[in-house]
């Protein structure tokens, strides 16, 4: 049916007859001419009918938006004061002679070019959503993207192997989809979270090098950057430590952003560890871009009379810090309370400040309402320590250390984008030395960080049973302007270290046998050094194509609430498949959507 795309139709094809199929992006009734612009995958061709030609003529006057059309016709030049530079088939325009209509179409339930579309209606009608360019654009990406690094990684020696999906549950920490089981009424599959496991046991089979481009499903709470299934570009490889690992994924992504949006990324990646992270920007996937950071003053704050940071610094998880705004002396006092207002959404019981008029003249250039309580000693050090110059403000953050990092983190992320703050498109940041545990107040055990196969710095297991809350792992995570695109570690390869490690977790034997014993048992019979890594592919090409939620990088994604618009799963089973199953529901089955 087609000679070209619409898209690709340029002065070179001038005079030449074409065959173009494609949907009517926009018609128009030009005194006596009728124009359509003809959309395809490729782009937009803009085709013209005259009133000499009587039978097309009142076909073209028929046709509607989206209607499918298939049009012949001979390509011209645009007339002089015509041509369209925002096009790139702009110069030209096709002479429509003949044209048939393949099928029609009702009204969409949107304009494709709208400025704003309700994500409701676009997931309903997810195909007329796709059909948009930047849509388009972006599930091309994703196919250049998952292409490259295909080539990337055979070109490295992995093998693609493909893992189970109805599997056992895998600790990613998420919540499991179960599946329940037929043959064995009462039994479940779990959908899993991650290959994990199985990329090791591979390593034990002796594959030494492993990717795939591979679904995962996790039951949590989802945000712009989570859905409930989504896709990892999941390695692993035998005999390599963490340097040699995170090398060659740095040259992974360096030669993929380079090659398909054309980025030469800064390089090499900086390296930072947690706790560096988590002191100057309280969190451990900092945005480099963002020039502010946290100055700790908890020591400074110990003896001063105001409760509200001699408090915090005096407790063991608390913590005091500064957060200097250059010439934030701007901000209003309603500027001020909308930032106290959001800082309050992360548990921050107020944010004190320091507006600086002017410096070298002690409190006296100096406005807040916090000034008081403290003495003039404390306020010099703090204006040192700050490096506060006139116009600056100074925020303060005093609480336990969890609440001080997500608040006036937060801030620091909302400040430079309301104030303009962030340098440079680009910025990647491998985090180090991640604590092995974190330990868990609500349940009295250690968690682990990453999971519970990951080594610990430190060798010998008695030692790690003597200080796991100061241990380090042999974790690495690789953030991209604030976003963690991917994580992995070297593994845990002994069966002993394994087992101490599952006990922290307050696994107990039998517990670990049941729901790993597969895992222990295949670290019994030869296993070799390795580890690896798993980048989350939505998040990767979200950030490649610019866009703030990875729905717009995913086909057909589901709603905040884990349901497809489109298709309207998940859906009732019927009591046959129930009785099949072996399943009787406590309450009958209720839609929320
Ligand atoms: P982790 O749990 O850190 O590691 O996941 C790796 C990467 O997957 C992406 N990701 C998600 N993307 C979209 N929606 C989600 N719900 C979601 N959850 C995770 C993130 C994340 O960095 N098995 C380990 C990896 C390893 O140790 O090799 C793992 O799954 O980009
Ligand atoms: P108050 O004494 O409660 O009136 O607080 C004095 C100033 O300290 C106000 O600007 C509050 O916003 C601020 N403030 C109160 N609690 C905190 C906190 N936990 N961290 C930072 N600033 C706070």
């Amino acid at each position: 049916m087609r000679s070209h795309y619409c898209g690709q139709l340029n002065t070179s094809l001038i005079d030449q007859e074409v065959d173009l199929c494609g949907w009517v992006h926009r018609r128009r009734d030009h005194g006596g001419v009728i124009f359509i612009d003809l959309r395809d995958r490729e782009g937009i061709a803009q085709i013209v009918f005259d009133p000499d030609q009587p039978e097309s003529f009142a076909i073209a006057d028929a046709v509607r938006n989206e209607y499918v059309l298939h049009i012949s016709g001979r390509v011209r030049h645009r007339p002089e004061g015509t041509v369209n530079r925002g096009l790139s088939t702009g110069e030209i325009e096709v002479l429509g002679q003949r044209i048939e209509v393949l099928n029609k179409a009702k009204t969409p339930p949107f304009q494709l070019d709208d400025e704003y579309i309700q994500d409701d209606v676009r997931l309903r009608y997810r195909y007329i959503d796709l059909r948009r360019p930047v849509m388009q654009k972006n599930m091309r990406l994703r196919a250049q993207v998952a292409r490259t690094l295909r080539n990337f990684l055979d070109q490295h020696g992995f093998l693609e192997i493909e893992t189970p999906m109805l599997t056992k549950a895998t600790p990613e920490g998420a919540r499991d989809y179960l599946v329940p089981s037929r043959t064995q009424q009462g039994t479940f599959f779990a959908l899993p979270q991650s290959p994990q496991l199985f990329k090791q046991l591979l390593m034990m089979a002796g594959m030494d090098r492993y990717y795939q481009i591979v679904r995962c499903f996790r039951d949590e709470d989802l945000r712009a950057d989570r859905q409930p299934e989504f896709t990892q570009i999941d390695i692993e490889t035998s005999f390599m430590d963490e340097k040699g690992i995170t090398l060659l994924m740095e040259e992974m992504i360096y030669t993929l952003f380079r090659d398909t949006i054309g980025v030469t990324l800064p390089s090499p990646f900086p390296r930072m560890s947690f706790a560096e992270a988590k002191l100057r920007f309280g969190t451990d996937r900092p945005d480099l871009r963002n020039p502010l950071e946290f100055v700790e003053i908890s020591d400074l704050m110990r003896e001063v009379e105001f409760k509200v940071f001699s408090g915090p610094a005096n407790m063991d998880n608390g913590r005091v810090i500064a957060l200097r705004l250059p010439q934030g002396g701007r901000l209003s006092r309603k500027d001020i309370d909308d930032y106290t207002t959001f800082v309050g959404q992360y548990g921050a019981r107020g944010l004190a400040y320091i507006k600086v008029n002017a410096t070298g003249n002690g409190r006296e250039g100096l406005q807040s309402p916090i000034l008081k309580f403290l003495p003039d000693a404390i306020i010099t050090e703090l204006l040192e320590r700050t490096g506060a110059e006139a116009g600056d403000l100074i925020f303060f953050g005093a609480d336990k250390a969890t609440v001080v990092n997500d608040a006036l983190g937060a801030l620091r992320d909302r400040l430079a984008t309301d104030c303009g703050l962030l340098r440079g498109d680009w910025a990647l940041v491998w985090i180090t030395d991640f604590p092995m545990f974190e330990y868990n107040e609500g349940e009295r055990r250690w968690d682990a960080l990453h999971h519970p196969f990951t080594a610990p710095q430190i060798v010998d297991p008695a030692e790690l049973e003597a200080k796991p809350g100061t241990c380090l792992s042999r974790a690495y995570d690789l953030v991209v302007n604030g976003l963690e695109l991917g994580g992995g570690s070297i593994r845990i390869h002994k069966p002993d270290m394994q087992r101490t490690v599952f006990r922290l977790l307050g696994l107990g034997p039998e517990e670990a046998e049941e729901k790993f014993g597969f895992l222990i048992n295949a670290l019994d019979y030869g296993c070799p050094p390795h580890g690896g890594i798993a980048f989350g592919l939505d998040r990767l090409v979200m950030v490649m194509a610019g866009m703030n939620s990875i729905r717009d990088v995913i086909a057909f994604p589901k709603t905040q609430t884990a349901s497809c618009l489109l298709t309207s799963a998940p859906a009732p089973a019927s009591d046959k498949q129930l009785q099949e199953l072996g399943i009787r529901l406590v309450r009958p089955a209720t839609k929320t959507d």
